[in-house]
């Protein structure tokens, strides 16, 4: 028996986070068991280098390696288990973020990304991925003052163009699996694209 794996992906200020919990819900309600996580993080491991990546200075290859590192034991003691299962596992980010974060913004080479992929998930994609597409301008507007900006969070506009042409890229790249929502409509639009997409694209 094998799970569903679900990502979400976009840039800061798409707006994701606020329907996790909402699609969560949705998911049990149609008899799923579900596991919601995320990334950098998602075992005690991981969570632990999530602080290092968004709040130390280092360069950008300690950062892919640090992130990949976080991800294997994510995979190993969180994803693979509860796919094995037959869970849903939902999880907020994944190695797309990777090409576009690392890949896309900070510029690290894509071939070396994708190595590092094949080792440490040769096997394993997501199902299906909702990319949350929003303007970089707007997606800045949204971040709001509220708490203080970890090292992505404080990059500029540019930074998140790169990222967004990243995650373009990826999307092109998997289309059967990526599903491309419309983040500048209004909130209850937004949810409709997700809502009609996993009606017609998960069992
Ligand atoms: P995010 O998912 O936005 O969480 P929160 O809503 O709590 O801020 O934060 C994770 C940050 O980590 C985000 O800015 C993107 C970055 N990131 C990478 O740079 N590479 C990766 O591979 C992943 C998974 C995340």
């Amino acid at each position: 028996m094998s799970g569903t794996f679900i990502t979400f992906e976009g840039i800061d200020g798409a707006g994701k986070s606020s329907h996790l919990e909402a699609f969560v819900q949705w998911l049990r309600a149609r008899g799923r068991d579900v596991v919601l996580t995320r990334e950098p993080g998602g075992s005690a491991l991981a969570e632990a280098l999530r602080e290092l990546i968004l709040h130390r200075p280092m360069d950008a290859l300690t950062e892919t390696l640090l992130v990949f590192a976080a991800r294997r034991d994510h995979l190993v003691t969180t994803i693979e288990p509860a796919l094995a299962r037959g869970a849903t596992v939902l999880c907020d980010r994944f190695t797309d973020a990777t090409f576009a974060y690392q890949g896309g913004g900070r510029g690290f080479d894509l071939g070396v990304l994708a190595t590092l992929e094949g080792w440490v998930h040769p096997q394993r994609q997501p199902d299906l991925t909702f990319w949350f597409d929003l303007d970089p301008a707007q997606a800045a507007a949204r971040r709001t003052a509220a708490r203080a900006p970890d090292r992505f969070e404080s990059q500029d506009v540019t930074f998140f163009t790169r990222v967004r042409d990243g995650y373009a890229v990826r999307a092109v790249a998997a289309p059967q699996r990526f599903v491309r929502v419309d983040a500048g409509a209004g909130r209850d639009a937004v949810w409709a694209q997700i809502e009609r997409a996993a009606a017609q694209r998960l069992p």
